[in-house]
């Protein structure tokens, strides 16, 4: 991988730097739905990613949620969330993240998820394990659903299909020990693999928001896969991570052994 890794690191921290200097102003707020947001944020994070990748390597692919999209000639391919949790952002709550994942012919190989509003920089690589701020992070050792912190999130089309996504929350709340929504996907994972949560579930997700956050829990020593337990596709918008030791409990709960459904 090369350079790879310390230019995600320097992409992320600036971007992350440049969305904590907007969170401070006015901000500008257009809707790609009726609850999808997009901000001066959103556009200005990703140009300045896109610009600093394209400058060190023109000829890798890039894939970002607003659209800078680049067909690079090799098998490099950078996935970007340039603001993963606009919505937070929008509002001035503070709990949002920049997040890179570079893939290799496919491959998971890198991951990045910084906060800037903690200051703390999760990194990952594979077969490297997972660090924050340069130290050694590692999921929980959580057993048992009832004691366990877990994590969602809520597609924007909600309003028009909230049933299952309702059901899995309420079978999870029921057996939980708490359920958090926090609102930043990428930021979530990271949290599963630094061990401060110990599962997390969502449906309707895309590659940018799971990516780094899927290599970082691998690398911390947890589980990913789709919500039956399958190894994770990456592209097929749906993601269970866990430490791996709730991972089962999980499935079932979303199959429907325990009052989830489908
Ligand atoms: C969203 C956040 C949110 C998740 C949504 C994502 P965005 O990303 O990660 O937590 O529930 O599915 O789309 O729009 O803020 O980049
Ligand atoms: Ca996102
Ligand atoms: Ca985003």
């Amino acid at each position: 991988m090369g350079d790879v890794l310390p230019t995600a690191i320097e992409a992320a921290r600036a971007a992350g730097a440049l969305l904590r200097e907007l969170q401070a102003g006015p901000r500008t707020i257009d809707h790609k739905g009726v609850i999808n947001l997009v901000t001066d944020g959103d556009r200005r994070s990703e140009a300045l990613l896109v610009a600093l990748i394209r400058s060190r390597f023109p000829s890798h692919s890039i894939v970002s949620e607003e659209g800078s999209d680049h067909a690079g000639s090799g098998e490099v391919c950078w996935i970007l969330d340039p603001l993963d949790g606009t919505t937070n952002f929008a509002h001035g709550f503070p709990f949002y993240s920049v997040s890179i994942a570079v893939t290799v012919r496919g491959a998971l190989t890198a991951g990045v998820v910084y906060d800037p509003n903690r200051d703390e920089c999760f990194v990952a690589e594979r077969g490297a394990g997972a660090q924050m701020n340069e130290g050694p992070i590692r999921v929980s050792a959580i057993a048992d659903l009832t004691d366990a912190l877990l994590c969602t999130g809520f597609p924007y089309d909600i309003r028009e299909a909230p049933t299952g996504v309702v059901a899995h929350f309420q079978a999870f709340l029921i057996r939980a020990q708490a359920i958090r929504r926090p609102g930043s996907a990428a930021l979530d994972l990271a949290y599963v693999a630094a061990g401060r949560l110990d599962g997390f579930w969502e449906r309707k997700i895309h590659v940018w928001d799971l990516a780094a956050g899927a290599l970082l829990i691998q690398e911390a020593g947890g589980r990913v896969s789709d919500y039956a337990g399958h190894p994770l596709d990456i592209h097929r918008g749906e993601i269970l991570a866990s430490n791996g030791l709730l991972h089962e409990a999980m499935v079932r709960v979303l199959c429907g052994g325990e009052g989830g459904e489908r």
